[in-house]
């Protein structure tokens, strides 16, 4: 029961399928919610099968012929409709019946040559309108005459001879009428036909051979607000015409570019005076010349751009009249061909310009008065003007302006003379990049700068530094020094000192290689630093005399960093240790092998992470893993990774899950070695035999450790096994019971026997026996206390025996005395073994190697503690404390301990 009921279902489901799929495939509009885009689909016909909700509709770029009303009617709800780049040349009336709440319809690049004249009979909700680049030769009729609500009209690059749109008034809301690059040779007054009271602001009339304007030829766009009349051929006469053709409008923007106005004289702008321009563009008109009171006219006007014209000369009295200008564009205005002339106080008229913008005059020079008058400008752009040095009555026209901000950028300086800004007391941001700057910075240059925010001093020939360069501006915060061949006058600690606001340093680019520890000290609010392509390896090396430079202390609240390419290749380990604040840190382009495994301890906020072409074979989970966690960004590719679990396992296994954006994952992270999986992609790095790992390794480690100790048993016997001997048999005799019993209070009968070299004989009698002065010693001295020299072995032997201490006085002499090696040192060494009596002392006269000593009496000084091994002094002035020595060895206890 239950499968029979199923199974038709099934084949419903399949059959719904299979037929939905191919009419889905078949129109590949992209569809959201309010609209269907269906451009670029070489359709022939409008797509049935689209939401019936859609607003808008882009039917462009398609192969349309006809636009039946009916196969729109679905899509009721749409607002706009963009047909254009089809090939209609017929529209259907019912269109707007059909589609009541369209708004847009654009049918640019269609072939509509003619405007069917009932194609719009329905639209009267229409707003805007595109008919350009369809051919339209002129209007026959009155085809707009229904559209009551139509906004904007585009009917530009057609090929309409006139302005006509019909031949009775009509558009009452037409607000934008474009008419550029159309044919239209004169404009005349009855081709506008509005009502009285339509709204036409903006006309465009570009690109249109007009040559004449008929008197009250705007008369019908009391409104017009902005008219556009680009690359024309007006021409100072034909300019004059229109300007006087437009009071009794609303004009207050006219556009005259590249219109071939090449001189303006005091009467052609003359027909603006009862009009209201506050934005006049007459910029690329070849411009040559501007008479002397050529804007007297236009008191109100705003914005005047005069950019690109051949000017050579600009008289004093050129802008007077244009109080109320706030923005001026002078960019290229003088004559780029011949030297031309600012004549003194030319800009005393514009007391509220704000904004004067001035680059690219390379062939004029400016006075120190040239700029008198401009109280209120707050902008100058002097960039690609020409000054070399800037002295301090340069800019002094400009000492009780409000000037912000001032670019000299490419000016060709050579130099800044001191006190060159003074009297800028606003200034916020000076621009001097790119120039040649070639000078030692002494400070004096920025005096007078109580405001500055941001210097910018890149790109410059040399600049030498000093802890006062930057003293006289402390209210710095940006200060860009890339690429100006920085040297250090003195040296380089606290050479920012006096930049306690500095938050933006840029160093780049210096082949800096030697600055001090402290060379950042005070820049406490330093967030971003700047230290690519230097030369600072030295620094952070272990063999750095005085050990690495840790010239990043202190910067506590760094969040970018920047030492791309510096030739680093060891980090300390305490390099970025307190820069807990670090977002951004680029170590790309060194020469790093090695992370010292604490480097990044501090970098649990680190956002963007660079160290790609470097000499990384091993990223390993110690060093990474707190600094990879938080990372948005890492670049890591490039470097030779060597794939062995010990080495990338884990950094394998993170690149294949993490969501950090790491580029070039797929292309630039590859293995180098081992050779099986050398040019493999490292996150294809195959860690399944890496998991079996854990118990070899610790069987590896065992045995490690086992052979590693006994070679290491085995070394220690080789080289130091006197020393184990020699402990064993003290140690042996202690154990044995063999130890003196009564180490202070036995009885001897001498205090010292002394053992020496024939030869010695005198030093004996000279320097030791004299001790005994006043019985504080008795010294058993063979020469003396034996009969006649006779030598009586076991007398030697009890005599050793009968003594505190044995004093042997070492000399080269002593070492090859074969008596006194065979049988006496011996016999005391004996002693010293058997009875555990540290009884002997070495007296060296001479400076004797151990090896000798060895060699000779298989003695060693390490047998011996300190204060038993003296040794003769050179000076005569110590022989004093050489003795008290002796006496302290000799009073010292003889246990070995
Ligand atoms: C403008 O003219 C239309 C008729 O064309 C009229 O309905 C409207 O009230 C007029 N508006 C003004 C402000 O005169
Ligand atoms: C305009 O210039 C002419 C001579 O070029 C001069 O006679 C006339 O006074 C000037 N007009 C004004 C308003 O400056
Ligand atoms: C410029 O400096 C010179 C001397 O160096 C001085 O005589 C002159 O008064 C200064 N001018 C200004 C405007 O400060
Ligand atoms: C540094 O910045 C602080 C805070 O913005 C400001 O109060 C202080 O005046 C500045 N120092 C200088 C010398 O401009
Ligand atoms: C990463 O993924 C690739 C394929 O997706 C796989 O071959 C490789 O074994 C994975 N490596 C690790 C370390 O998970
Ligand atoms: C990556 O993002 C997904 C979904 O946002 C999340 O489930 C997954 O845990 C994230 N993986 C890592 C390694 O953070």
């Amino acid at each position: 029961m239950k499968s029979t009921f199923i199974f038709p279902v099934y084949v419903l489901c399949t059959a719904y399928v299979i037929i939905m799929v191919p009419i889905i495939a078949e129109n590949h509009c992209k569809v959201t919610t309010e609209k269907a885009d269906c451009s670029h689909l070489e359709l022939y016909t409008i797509p049935s099968d689209l939401p019936t909700t859609i607003k808008i509709l882009d039917l462009s770029h398609n192969r349309l012929k006809t636009l039946p009303a009916a196969n729109l009617s679905r899509y009721d709800k749409l607002h706009h409709l963009d047909v254009g780049y089809n090939t209609l040349h017929i529209l259907d009336t019912a269109l707007c019946q059909k589609l009541p709440l369209l708004k847009i319809l654009n049918l640019q690049h269609n072939e509509f040559s003619k405007i069917p004249e009932k194609g719009f009979l329905y639209c009267t909700d229409l707003a805007e309108l595109r008919l350009n680049s369809n051919g339209i030769k002129g209007i026959t009729g009155n085809p707009f005459e229904s559209l009551q609500n139509l906004n904007i009209l585009d009917v530009s690059h057609n090929k309409m001879t006139t302005t006509a749109l019909g031949d009775k008034e009509q558009l009452p809301n037409l607000s934008e009428l474009l008419y550029s690059h159309n044919m239209i040779g004169e404009l005349r007054k009855e081709d506008f036909m509005f009502p009285f009271n339509n709204s036409v602001q903006k006309l465009d009339l570009s690109s249109n051979p007009v040559k004449e304007f008929q008197e009250g030829c705007f008369q019908k766009l009391p409104n017009l607000r902005t008219l556009i009349m680009a690359n024309m051929t007006l021409g100072p006469k034909l300019t004059e015409k229109l300007c006087s053709q437009l009071p009794g409008t609303q004009i207050t923007v006219l556009i005259l570019l590249n219109s071939q106005l090449t001189k303006i004289y005091n009467t052609t702008l003359k027909g603006l005076e009862s009009t209201n321009v506050l934005s006049l563009d007459i910029s690329k008109n070849f411009m040559s010349q501007i008479d002397n009171n050529s804007f007297i006219y236009l008191p109100n006007l705003r914005i005047l751009n005069l950019e690109e014209n051949q000017v050579s000369h600009l008289t004093s009295k050129a802008f007077k009249g244009l109080s109320n200008l706030r923005y001026l564009n002078l960019k290229k205005f003088f004559s780029s061909s011949k030297d031309s002339k600012i004549d003194d106080l030319s800009f005393q008229w514009l007391q509220n310009l704000q904004y004067l913008n001035m680059e690219q005059n390379k062939k004029i020079y400016f006075s120190e008065f040239t700029f008198s008058g401009l109280t209120n400008l707050t902008n100058l752009d002097l960039g690609g003007c020409s000054f070399q040095t800037i002295r301090n009555e340069t800019f002094s026209s400009l000492s009780n302006s409000s000037l912000i901000s001032l670019n000299l950028s490419k000016i060709d300086l050579t130099k800044i003379e001191s006190r060159a800004f003074y009297g800028l007391k606003h200034l916020e941001v000076l621009d001097l990049g790119i120039n040649q700057i070639d000078q030692y910075l002494t400070g004096q240059e920025f005096e007078g700068l109580h405001k500055i925010k941001q210097i910018y001093l890149s790109y410059n020939k040399h600049l030498s530094l000093t802890r006062s360069s930057f003293c006289s501006i402390p209210s710095l915060e940006k200060l860009n020094l890339r690429k100006t061949a920085i040297t250090f006058k003195s040296p380089s600690n606290s050479l920012f000192q006096c930049l306690h606001n500095l938050t933006h340093l840029d160093l780049g680019n210096n082949n800096i290689a030697n600055i001090d520890e402290d060379i950042f000290s005070g820049l406490h609010n330093l967030r971003i630093l700047s230290l690519q392509h230097n030369n600072l390896a030295r620094l952070w090396k272990k063999a750095n005399p005085g050990g690495p430079v840790l010239f990043l202390k202190g910067l506590q609240n760094l969040e970018i960093l920047d030492l791309l390419s510096n030739g680093l290749d060891e980090i300390p380990a305490e390099a970025f240790r307190g820069l807990s604040d670090l977002k951004i840190l680029n170590l790309g382009e060194n020469n790093i092998y090695v992370f010292p495994q604490s480097l990044f301890a501090d970098q649990e906020s680190l956002l963007d992470l660079d160290l790609h072409k470097n000499l990384i074979t091993s990223v390993e989970e110690n060093t990474f893993k707190n600094v990879l966690g938080s990372l948005r960004n890492l670049s890591m590719g490039n470097n030779p990774f060597d794939c062995t679990c010990e080495s990338i396992a884990w950094f394998a296994d993170w690149l294949n899950k993490t969501n950090t954006s790491v580029p070039g994952r797929d292309s630039q992270y590859i293995c180098n070695t081992p050779s099986n999986y050398h040019g493999v992609l490292v996150k294809n790095f195959d860690n399944s035999p890496c998991k079996d790992h854990a118990p070899f390794m610790a069987l590896f480690i065992f045995s490690f450790t086992v052979t590693s100790s006994l070679v290491v048993f085995v070394l220690l016997l080789n080289f130091q096994g006197w020393r184990i001997k020699f402990h064993w048999t003290v140690l042996e005799n202690k154990i044995l019971g063999l130890t003196e019993i009564d180490l202070g209070d036995r009885n001897f009968e001498y205090d010292a026997y002394i053992i020496h070299a024939k030869k010695d004989e005198s030093w004996v009698y000279r320097y030791l026996l004299p001790l005994e002065n006043g019985r504080q010693y008795k010294f058993c001295f063979e020469e003396r206390d034996f009969e006649a020299g006779e030598s009586n072995l076991q007398l030697i032997v009890n005599s050793i025996r009968n003594s505190r201490k044995v004093i042997f006085v070492i000399t080269r002499y002593f070492l090859n005395d074969q008596w006194c090696r065979r049988f006496k040192v011996q016999q005391a060494f004996q002693q010293f073994i058997v009875d555990s009596r540290d009884s002997i002392i070495l007296l060296f006269l001479e400076d004797i190697p151990d090896y000798k000593l060895n060699y000779s009496i298989k003695m060693r000084r390490g047998m011996f503690k300190s204060r038993c091994i003296l040794e003769w002094p050179l000076q005569n002035e110590r022989i004093g404390a050489f003795q008290q020595k002796l006496k302290i060895a000799l009073g010292s206890p003889n246990v070995v301990n």
